[in-house]
């Protein structure tokens, strides 16, 4: 496998190349290319973890949505130090994110609420009052009354987060690598073609390091 992760041509910071492998990894078809995996911690340390989409990458970060309250807005609001993973086994990609999140401003979260299909934008008011689980289809039936023909404001409830790394790793591998892996034997693994970078936030500059993968 060649090298793919030459340091010498690689971009000065990570979100260029972040931006890149998404969409190499949206092209190839890899399912679930805009999961990423988002663990936050509470204030006592206890980590958890869950699966968001990620809307947004530029420089500032990447962006995902969540309604308020659930585990991870609030441990966000006591803690807001966050990793996140994505996990691009189709193409041998990893991306893991290590930073702070911030909460969006309102006016951003409005447009990323706008630009919803519309059933999502009714089942974010129906969870806004949590109707008892098996009642959530005939929530979402309600509001599909209650907004007629109008287009659904954003609940005060459904919140836009972006998450702004300061170090940021690219792992890759060959196709196939991950938990889908063939076992290959312990002599015959293409071990050498792992590679990793690490792209870290110092002093207001990005600095670049070769890791062992
Ligand atoms: C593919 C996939 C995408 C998801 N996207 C989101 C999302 O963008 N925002 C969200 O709040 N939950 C999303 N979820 C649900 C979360 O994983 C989680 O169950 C929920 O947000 C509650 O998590 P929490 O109590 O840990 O905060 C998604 C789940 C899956 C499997």
């Amino acid at each position: 496998v060649a090298i793919q992760l030459d340091v010498v041509s690689l971009p000065a910071g990570p979100m260029r190349l972040l931006a890149g492998w998404f969409d190499e990894a949206r092209g190839s078809g890899t399912p679930g290319a805009r999961a990423m995996v988002l663990a936050t911690a509470d204030p006592s340390g206890a980590p958890s973890a869950r699966t968001v989409l990620a809307t947004v990458i530029d420089d500032s970060g990447v962006t995902f949505h969540s309604s308020h309250p659930t585990r991870k807005t609030r441990d966000l609001a006591a803690n807001p130090r966050a990793s996140a993973v994505f996990g691009w086994y189709g193409i041998g990609a990893q991306v893991v994110l290590t930073g702070t999140v911030e909460l969006l401003p309102a006016a951003e979260a409005d447009a990323a609420f706008a630009a919803r299909p519309r059933y999502l934008q009714l089942l974010a008011w129906a969870y806004e009052r949590p109707p008892a689980q098996e009642d959530l289809a005939g929530a979402a039936a309600r509001e599909r009354e209650r907004w007629g023909g109008r287009v659904p404001d954003r609940p005060p409830g459904w919140l836009g987060f972006r998450l702004r790394p300061e170090v940021v790793d690219f792992w890759r591998g060959p196709v196939g690598a991950g938990p889908a892996a063939p076992d290959t034997g312990p002599d015959t693994g293409p071990d050498t073609a792992h590679e990793r970078v690490r792209y870290a936030l110092g002093a207001g500059s990005w600095h670049l390091s070769r890791e062992l993968p």
